[in-house]
């Protein structure tokens, strides 16, 4: 897919198949509109006046080609100029999109004279990301793939020089962004029997060979045992796969020694419960409890391809949790890599086991803040449904920040709040702690555990049990919250 800005004042020159053409549902209209409005001889203008064309937000109306104007011409709706901004610029795109797609037109020039600057920017990062999350399939595994329909050429339009520097970078943003979704996406929708934590680690050190920026280094059993990482190992015990943690660290700054920001995402690759086995309906999408570790891989990937100037340690933490005669059991007391012994009440409480020894591990990284991103409880789907990642941490500015990168990227976050009254719940009869609080506040609760490990650094929770992926008809892998983390990581 070819994406281009052009400095053009005269739309209806544009050699194209079609041309968008933005309305404004106030009575000024821009200049593009004018132009068609007097190729077709008025029509334009008394469509709209009629209701025709509609003025209303995300409304399509598509006129085909005539005598005067040899592309056809898609109409917009934008709505009030006034209340336009990044939430209504999606609206319209996902519009445009879906119905250039439903007609089979390959080749548009949109313009972005109707949109002020800072729109337009948006217009441009938000673009490619969208179109690239319509036309996502998962199909390697269907012999047959239905023919996935695409646009080939886009053409923003400007009437401005200045703004062309600014909006090529956006575009490019948006494109990076959108391939590092991509790849989370298709990671994460992975079938458990060929996604283990090797094929993570294989999928780590590919990366790597592509990106001199990138150093991955894998740590097996052995050396996980080395460094007294007993809390994640008991969880892969009854596997039989071996639990591998993959660290993929980028070097951006001038200066190589710059504290980076670290992310360390939760990767397992199934989750049956272990011996506190779940029940049947729906284990399946346990396979997409490597979200987080498939959220780290495409992060990693944006930020060797947007070569920012930070440096950045990405952890995908891998491992799988199974029933077995070697599996680790409630009741058991491990000690973790931080020395904090837990008492195992549940076995499917197994992420923030995981998480903890990966959590003390980057402590050696003297790291400028730590995010770990988890599909960690069904309870933050029943808190915040399906729209918010629930964020969570030890820091009030770092939480603040992750939230404007959210509201930024269009990736919605929440905070929740973890008081130390909740860190009632996890005090344990015979151990430091319990690795399960119960029902109530089970969020939060599993963020206090984790909270234990990370009292050395600046820290955050992202809770993507809701938000990681869909369910029912158009089960796969959403590639949240990969935007709202690289613009975290390029607010930086
Ligand atoms: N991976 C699950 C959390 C999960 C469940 C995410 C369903 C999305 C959908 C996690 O390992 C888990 O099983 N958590 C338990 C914790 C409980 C035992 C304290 C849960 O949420 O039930
Ligand atoms: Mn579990
Ligand atoms: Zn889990």
């Amino acid at each position: 897919m070819d994406f281009q800005i052009k400095n053009s004042a005269i739309i209806t020159k544009q050699k194209t198949e079609c041309l968008v053409v933005s309305i404004d549902s106030g009575k000024k209209q821009s200049d593009f509109v004018k132009d068609i409005d007097k190729s077709t001889n008025g029509l334009v203008s008394q469509l709209i006046k009629s209701g025709d064309i509609s003025c209303e937000l995300g409304k399509t109306t598509l006129l085909y080609s005539n005598n005067n104007l040899k592309q056809k011409l898609l109409f917009v709706g934008c709505g009030k100029a006034k209340t336009f901004g990044s939430v209504q610029a999606k609206t319209v795109i996902k519009a445009v999109i879906k119905e250039l797609l439903a007609k089979k037109v390959k080749n548009i020039a949109w313009d972005l004279l109707a949109f002020n600057e800072v729109t337009s920017l948006e217009i441009a990062k938000q673009l490619p990301q969208i179109i690239s999350d319509i036309t996502y399939r998962f199909d390697d595994f269907k012999t047959t793939k239905d023919p996935v329909p695409s646009l080939t050429k886009v053409t923003l339009l400007i009437h401005d020089k200045e703004a062309l520097s600014a909006l090529t970078d956006h575009l490019l943003q948006g494109q990076i962004i959108a391939n590092a979704i991509t790849a989370t996406k298709t990671i994460a929708n992975m079938p458990p029997n060929i996604c283990n934590a090797k094929y993570l680690a294989e999928q780590g050190k590919q990366l790597g060979k592509l990106h001199s920026s990138l150093k991955v280094t894998c740590l097996g059993e052995s050396e996980l045992a080395k460094l007294n990482m007993n809390a994640y190992l008991a969880v892969g015990r009854g596997s039989q796969n071996e639990s591998i943690m993959t660290i993929i660290e980028y070097n951006g700054a001038k200066d190589k020694k710059a504290q980076p920001y670290v992310l360390v995402g939760k990767g397992l690759t199934f989750d049956s419960g272990g011996i506190s086995i779940k029940p049947s309906a729906g284990m399946d999408e346990m396979k997409y409890d490597m979200c987080g570790a498939a959220t780290v891989y495409g992060v990693m990937q944006a930020m060797a391809e947007l070569k920012l100037p930070i440096n950045v340690v990405g952890v995908m933490a891998g491992c799988e949790n199974m029933p077995d005669g070697n599996s680790y059991r409630p009741g058991d007391i491990l000690t973790t890599m931080s020395g904090t012994t837990v008492e195992v009440i549940n076995t499917d409480a197994e992420g923030r086991l995981v998480l903890c020894d990966a959590l003390t591990y980057v402590e050696r990284y003297n790291p400028k803040t730590v995010i770990d991103i988890a599909t960690l409880t069904g309870a933050c789907i029943v808190a915040l449904g399906h729209h918010y990642t629930g964020v969570m941490g030890n820091n009030d500015k770092l939480i603040a920040q992750l939230i404007s990168s959210s509201n930024k990227a269009g990736d919605k976050a929440w905070v929740l709040p973890i008081d130390s009254e909740f860190q009632e719940q996890i005090k344990s009869t015979c151990a430091d702690i319990v690795n399960a609080g119960g029902r109530d506040g089970g969020t939060i609760t599993a963020a206090c555990f984790l909270s234990r490990f990370t009292e050395k650094y600046q820290w955050a929770h992202l809770d993507i049990a809701g938000t990681a992926w869909r369910s029912g008809g158009k089960k796969g892998a959403t590639g949240r919250p990969v935007a709202m983390l690289i613009q975290y990581l390029l607010d930086q």
